[in-house]
């Protein structure tokens, strides 16, 4: 790589880790430095409480389906009792959708890199909430397309209106987080169906709801239904969250049948050998029927929310209701915050520009909580 090259490219990866609240001020290089600084530590030493991952999961179902389809790990993923047709089969009978309705990625994230890829090449204009998880915005303006990102209103919440008031006729997606990461506030459900009827009349709408399980009744609350209105719509769900299941790296998309097949066309060649591992499909399997599971991490989270505002509240720091299983927070001071919670093995994120003194926790388990609390406490607020 010539040097100016591996600058650019250093640039854009900085860019790229603020925007995914990893470590805003160095490059992903940093990011990875720092933490595989911690490598040879066990989870009970490092709090992780950085990535917004589920400290309960996976559930004991999905290591005892682990243990049951193991042996078949010298297999592709098809032609089996838990293969991706049977995902796929699954999830359009929970979500009043058919299979055709339905694309499996490698997490949520690749499948917000192919929407970007897809929707996004040179000239076209993308409309990204900001802050947000903003892969699509970050990939598609690494293909030349027009990002255009839109503030929060004052309230953290994603300005419909003004999103709204920017589609043209070059604009191939808008983008919507819901909850949205990392404010966790979330947009009134009849208000974002309304906007999403009308924004998709004019643009391909897609509404990332990695966190929608840790809302009660979370059905009602999805723009899932508006698919089988034949809206222009796409969801992007994750099991990553609160099904427990980082590590495995499945999520899915839910659209309109013809753009899915488009996709899946262009992305996999229809190839089922390059689908997600049968470890992870089958363990997606068991866990969208594992209910008793998720109503036990959403109840944990809430409890766990609701405790740290207590404290936060004593600690007169300000911080955002939050819908998902992680808190933003006013720190005052991010970068020094951040540097003596490190030095304590408190994994967390935050410092992104438009809000760089504010800070987004995990919340993980009672134990890492009462320790990152029991270090907040000892330190001396400006
Ligand atoms: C809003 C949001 N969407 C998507 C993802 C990607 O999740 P995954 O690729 O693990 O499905 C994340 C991860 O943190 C996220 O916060």
């Amino acid at each position: 790589m010539k040097t100016s090259d591996r600058r650019q490219w250093l640039k854009d990866m900085a860019v790229t880790s603020a925007a995914l609240g990893l470590l805003p001020i160095t490059g992903f290089s940093e990011v990875n430095k720092e933490v595989h600084s911690f490598l040879n530590e066990s989870d009970e030493d490092v709090k992780r409480l950085l990535y917004n991952e589920n400290h309960l999961g996976p559930s004991k179902n999905v290591k005892k389906m682990i243990e049951k389809v193991i042996h078949r790990s010298n297999r592709y993923a098809t032609f089996f009792k838990y293969d991706l047709k049977a995902l796929k089969q699954l999830i359009a009978e929970q979500e009043g959708l058919s299979p055709e309705n339905v694309l499996i990625g490698h997490g949520s994230f690749e499948l917000l890199i192919w929407a970007a890829t897809h929707f996004g090449s040179k000239g076209e204009e993308i409309i990204v909430p900001s802050p947000t998880f903003d892969v699509v915005g970050l990939f598609a303006r690494k293909i030349g397309a027009n990002v255009i990102p839109i503030e929060v209103d004052s309230e953290f919440k994603m300005n419909l209106s003004e999103m709204e008031s920017r589609i043209s006729s070059q604009t191939s997606l808008l983008t919507i987080c819901n909850p949205n990461n990392p404010t966790g506030t979330v947009i009134e459900t009849e208000k974002l169906k309304s906007f999403c009827r009308l924004a998709s009349d004019k643009t391909t709408v897609l509404v990332d709801e990695a966190y929608i399980h840790f809302l009660k009744s979370w059905k009602e609350h999805s723009m899932a239904s508006l698919i089988k209105e034949g809206k222009n719509v796409l969801v992007t769900r994750t099991f990553s969250k609160i099904y427990g299941l980082a590590g495995l790296r499945i999520g899915f998309m839910l659209g309109p049948a013809e753009l899915v097949h488009e996709m899946e066309m262009k992305f996999t060649l229809g190839f089922p050998g390059n689908m997600p591992n049968s470890l992870s499909v089958a363990s997606a399997i068991t866990s969208l029927k594992d209910y008793s599971f998720l109503e036990m991490s959403r109840y944990n989270n809430q409890e766990t929310r609701s405790r740290f505002y207590k404290e936060l509240d004593e600690l007169n720091l300000r911080y955002i209701p939050s819908e998902a299983n992680f808190v933003y927070f006013d720190v005052t001071n991010f970068k020094e915050y951040k540097a003596m919670m490190w030095k304590n093995k408190i994994l967390l994120a935050g410092g992104w520009p438009t809000k760089s003194n504010w800070a987004r926790v995990t919340m993980g388990s009672e134990n890492d909580i009462d320790y990152l609390l029991h270090k907040m406490k000892g330190k001396k607020w400006l």
